[in-house]
């Protein structure tokens, strides 16, 4: 019922506390709720900047804002502020599903309008919240007569850093390699070149952790940060180009999105992160009873360590037969959907070069989607029907709203869609505002009909589940595929306690955890050497990668035969994929994460530790039990001599009885990891 109730449970103050002339130059400020956060907004020489300093210490020097355009002079120069108007916002929310049930949105907000003094004296406003948790600004044009259809050519929002803090990145490339499936590094801020964000930073005396990032994004091209490149340490925002190379047409009255600098003192503060969400409108679904968190299985790993096929032939692995046998198997076992890739035809032959052969309707004759589909119903499961597009934008959007209505006709709720491609065949970057209106109309396509949403090579998540609450997850980073087939032999054994404090920050993440057979012995009969591609992590670190990396639809990835007279996969029967709390514990980021989290409408807590490739101990209290009552702790720990280089699967799973005053002593292996179930007794 919780989910179900209405979404937005609103305990609304919203203040008005002046909306009066403010002075036409010297410096205006907004503080957080606490008084910790503060913007201050000023013209230096004709041009407008920011700064953000926490508790009076410089983190962001005066910066640059403004844009250049196409056929008009830059808006940069010659400014003056006319006016300013403040409110202040304090309210709760409920989220109908999510990594937390309720969230604060509590700010002070500054508005400050400003204005061209020359002609053609065009005007806008610079909208700034500042939250505990950090703050967001964004540009609002009126609509005016010196500003009506436009072409952004450059948005020249900077982000001075004060300190040459540490930062965790990954590149952007656009337009030759438009991906997110990169491998995270680190350095010092003045050494970044092109990165994307969230850019999570920590200042070098570890006081402070700053991630940019924006929120948001409905009808602009997505912000990338060009790096100083050893000069200084001023980061620029950067739009993702169209075919032409204009970053962004639009008219007055027009809104950018947030640019978003999240705060927190320590690595475990910064999540879970919810300044995003409280940045993007309230749910436009009004009745959310049909969105249900869920896990998976799924016709996939096959195909991606090459014992099945997408493609029609002898290895496909799209048949009715085989989406009967994961029917079962997901039935038998309490998982709630079953998702079929290579099931439509399209399939044969290089998927970019014929992109435009994609049907999303028409499926291979060895496959009956009606009798799957009644088959899945019948069992109580959810088919989730998969759209590879490989970026042919336009073939896809003809035939969304029919296949959408056939899906629904069907009982199809689920959809996963798949962007395999840097360029669309339009020529736009996968970032362009372009993709940003295609990936918004996917979404609000498939609310239409009921369906929700999970995007592998997505647009970067900048909340819009809070207005969409369909849009479920997406991939958009460096996924358990790589194990399967990167030339660079998969994902480090750090790569899962970096991405908790960069990518995850973003949003929920279809990570596709839970592979078993982590020598993919299976299929080639042998088991993978080191430096060939396989799954770098131990097998407990599989059963916490669950709790760790949050994912309202979360995949429980094997084969289902890998999963057979497993111990093990009683963790992946049991864990929750809805939370009502989340607790970091003990982190440092890059090495380490263990969370906590307490399944949605329930008593029963989930913790997940994970290490990178150095072994563990961590000692953690469990002070976030009801004190006075008695859990029962069902514990997935590394086995004896357990590492994830020549020893990854032995998994000891003990039982012992907990309370609030309990402290765990987890031993994490190289690699390694620890699941715990904590459910009351009796
Ligand atoms: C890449 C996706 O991340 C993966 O999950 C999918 O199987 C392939 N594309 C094919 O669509």
């Amino acid at each position: 019922m919780r989910r179900h109730a209405a979404f937005l449970v609103r305990c609304l103050a919203v203040v008005a506390l002046a909306a009066a002339a403010a002075p036409l130059q010297g410096q205006v400020r907004v503080a957080s709720p606490n008084g910790r956060n503060q913007v201050t907004v000023e013209i230096r020489e004709g041009r407008l900047h920011y700064s953000l300093a926490r508790d009076g210490r410089a983190l962001i020097l005066p910066s640059r804002l403004g844009f250049e355009f196409q056929g008009a002079s830059p808006l940069r120069d010659g400014l003056r502020i006319t006016a300013t108007t403040r409110q202040s916002h304090d309210e709760w929310w409920t989220q109908p599903w999510g990594e937390v049930a309720r969230v604060h949105d509590h700010h002070n907000e500054l508005a400050v309008s400003v204005e061209e003094m020359a002609t053609p004296n065009r005007r806008f406003t610079l909208r700034l919240r500042a939250f505990d948790d950090g703050v967001g600004f964004r540009y609002e044009f009126p609509e005016q007569p010196g500003l009506g259809a436009f072409e952004i050519t450059e948005e020249l929002t900077e982000f001075a850093l004060a300190d040459n803090a540490r930062a965790w990145w990954i590149p952007s490339n656009w337009p030759r390699k438009d991906r997110s499936e990169e491998l995270y590094s680190s350095g010092p801020v003045s050494t970044l070149d092109s990165v994307q964000t969230p850019l999570t930073m920590e200042t070098r005396d570890h006081r402070t952790y700053l991630v940019i990032h924006e929120a948001n994004l409905v009808d602009y091209a997505r912000m990338f940060l060009r790096g100083p490149r050893m000069e200084g340490r001023t980061l620029h925002a950067a739009l993702a180009p169209m075919a032409d190379g204009i970053k962004v047409r639009g008219r007055t009255p027009f809104v950018t999105p947030w640019r978003t600098v999240q705060l927190a003192d320590r690595a475990i503060d910064l999540a879970p992160s919810v300044l995003g969400l409280n940045l993007n409108p309230p749910s436009a679904i009004a009745r959310t009873d049909w969105i249900h968190p869920m896990k998976y299985v799924g016709i996939w790993w096959g195909m991606h360590i090459n014992t099945m096929t997408w493609s029609s032939g002898p290895k496909h692995g799209a048949t009715t037969a085989n989406a009967r046998r994961y029917i079962d198997f997901a039935a038998e076992n309490g998982l709630g959907g079953v998702l079929v890739e290579g099931w439509n035809v399209g399939w044969d032959g290089d998927w970019i070069a014929n992109r435009d052969a994609f049907s999303f309707t028409q499926a291979y004759p060895d496959y009956d989607l009606a009798a799957v589909a009644a088959y899945a119903r019948q069992r109580g499961v959810r088919l989730i029907v998969h759209n590879e597009t490989s970026g042919g934008i336009q073939n896809y959007e003809r035939q969304m709203d029919s296949a959408f209505a056939l899906y629904r006709s069907l009982g199809l709720d689920a959809l996963k869609s798949g962007y395999v491609t840097d360029l669309t065949s339009e020529g736009h970057s996968h970032y362009s505002q372009y993709m940003v209106q295609h990936y918004r109309r996917v979404i609000e396509t498939a609310a239409k009909y009921g369906i929700m949403v999970d995007a592998h090579e997505p647009m970067h998540d900048t909340g819009e589940r809070r207005t969409w609450p369909n849009m479920m997850t997406r991939e958009g980073s460096r996924g358990q595929e790589y194990n399967a087939w990167s030339g660079d032999g998969g994902n480090p054994p750090e790569h899962e306690t970096i991405l908790f404090f960069t990518r995850l920050l973003a949003g929920p993440m279809d990570f596709t955890p839970g592979i078993f057979d982590l020598l993919i012995e299976r299929g080639t009969g042998r088991p993978r050497r080191p430096e060939e591609p396989r799954v770098r992590t131990t097998l407990a670190k599989q059963l916490a990668l669950y709790v760790v990396l949050y994912s309202p639809l979360q995949m429980a990835a094997d084969l289902p035969e890998n999963y057979e007279r497993q111990p093990a996969f009683q963790f992946i029967r049991d864990v929750a994929v809805d939370w009502d709390t989340t607790r970091v514990l003990d982190a440092r980021i890059g090495d380490y994460v263990a969370v906590a989290r307490r399944e949605r409408g329930g008593q029963t807590w989930f913790v997940g530790a994970i290490t990178d490739e150095e072994s563990r101990t961590l000692d953690l209290p469990l002070s976030f039990l009801t004190p006075g009552r008695r859990y029962v702790a069902e514990i997935y720990a590394d086995g004896p001599n357990a590492n994830w280089l020549d020893n990854p699967l032995p998994v000891a799973i003990t039982r012992r009885t907990v309370t609030s005053a309990t402290r765990l002593r987890l031993v994490l292996a190289p690699g390694g990891g620890q699941a715990i179930r904590i459910r009351p007794a009796g």
